[in-house]
């Protein structure tokens, strides 16, 4: 494939799915070609207002011929059917995070990508937002010397739930964006975890999820990392998310911070959301951010020019550092990973 139009496919059409359909269409190159979501009411609507083909199921969508790949948005256990499609019909995907739910399942869309030999990618946003690259490009010169320590934190309000309604964990949602940063930015595996949480929040408005989870995570080469996960500020505080990175390295330090978005709106009655300004901003309908680069990579591995710049195994690892701080805080102990979940 080289310089004709990109026909893609989107199949899941809620919060990210819709975002990811205005995005595509609004590509030089690219056109939304096919839709489908359980809800069909959903998808007539997106596909009418996107000029794209509705298909019943997710093999019909992934085998129609100007469909050349196809991303997945289906809720988080919601992966694997969809993801397994593509594949088999030979279509390049784009997967949302986590990659799936269990590490079976993540291992069924492994063997399917084995099978197809086509280019994964995995939503894992922050590899594609500049800071983060910029820290990792960082690393890599040793301007910062050898890393000793990363500190992460991504704590997320509680109106997450609006849409989450208790489905999936702080590990599983939060925890491998961060776990994967963290090994990405370590450029080691890790050998142990230990976790703690509590909750209260999300559960005094009916959801089953916890509060918050902190971690320690030790790697191989001997960096040390800690992450304060959670959704729990409150729902009328200002900032929808407050989050970020620090690298302690021997020659130096690398910080990002990413709660403040730098825009703050306010009305009579309190303020506004805090608007995204790093992740999926758009302006005169032109598709930027971290998700706008995240789309353009990957219709480049579609036309062959480049190579996904996260594996699948990454996001594979990633799950499996979630599910072992999920793990280690239900046992009140720490988890060697080097034995855990491993097939
Ligand atoms: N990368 C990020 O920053 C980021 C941010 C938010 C969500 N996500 C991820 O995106 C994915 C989708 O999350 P969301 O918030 O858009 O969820 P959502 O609940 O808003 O939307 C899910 C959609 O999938 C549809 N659906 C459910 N089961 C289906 C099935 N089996 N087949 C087809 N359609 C089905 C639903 O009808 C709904 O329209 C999740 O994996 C989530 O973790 C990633």
């Amino acid at each position: 494939m080289t310089d004709g139009v990109v026909g893609l496919g989107v199949v899941g059409l809620g919060f990210m799915g819709r975002r990811y359909a205005r995005f595509v269409s609004a590509i030089d190159g690219v056109r939304l070609a096919g839709v489908h979501d359980l809800d069909t009411a959903r998808a007539e609507e997106v596909a009418v207002e996107f000029g794209a083909t509705v298909y019943p199921d997710p093999d019909a969508l992934a085998c129609a011929a100007d469909v050349a790949g196809v991303i997945v948005c289906t809720p988080e256990d919601r992966h694997e059917q969809p993801a397994v499609a593509a594949l088999s019909a030979g279509k390049p995907l784009l997967v949302e995070k986590p990659v799936a739910h269990s590490l079976a399942a993540a291992r069924a869309i492994a063997a399917a990508a084995e099978r197809s030999g086509v280019p994964v990618l995995i939503g894992h946003l922050l590899r594609f937002e500049p800071r983060w690259v910029a820290a990792r490009q960082r690393l890599d010169t040793g301007q910062i010397g050898e890393v000793v320590s990363i500190s992460t934190r991504r704590v997320g309000n509680v109106r997450d739930q609006e849409v989450l309604r208790g489905r999936t964990t702080i590990p599983l949602y939060y925890g491998v964006h961060d776990l994967d940063v963290m090994r990405w930015f370590a450029g080691a595996e890790g050998v142990k975890i230990y976790a703690e949480r509590r909750s209260g929040a999300p559960r005094s408005v009916g959801y089953d999820v916890e509060d918050l989870y902190c971690a320690i995570v030790s790697f191989e080469n001997g960096v040390l990392g800690t992450a304060e996960l959670g959704w729990h500020v409150p729902a009328n505080a200002l900032a929808a998310r407050t989050s970020g990175v620090t690298v302690v390295g021997t020659r130096g330090l690398i910080r990002i911070e990413q709660g403040e978005t730098g825009f703050e709106s306010w009305t009579v009655d309190g303020p506004e959301r805090a608007l995204d300004t790093t992740f999926w901003l758009e302006a005169y309908g032109i598709p930027g951010g971290a998700l706008g680069l995240e789309i353009r990579h990957f219709v480049a591995c579609i036309r062959g020019r480049q190579a996904p710049t996260i594996a699948l195994a990454d996001a594979i690892e990633a799950l499996r550092l979630s599910l072992a701080m999920e793990a280690s805080a239900e046992r009140g102990a720490p988890v060697d990973l080097r034995g855990f979940g491993r097939s």
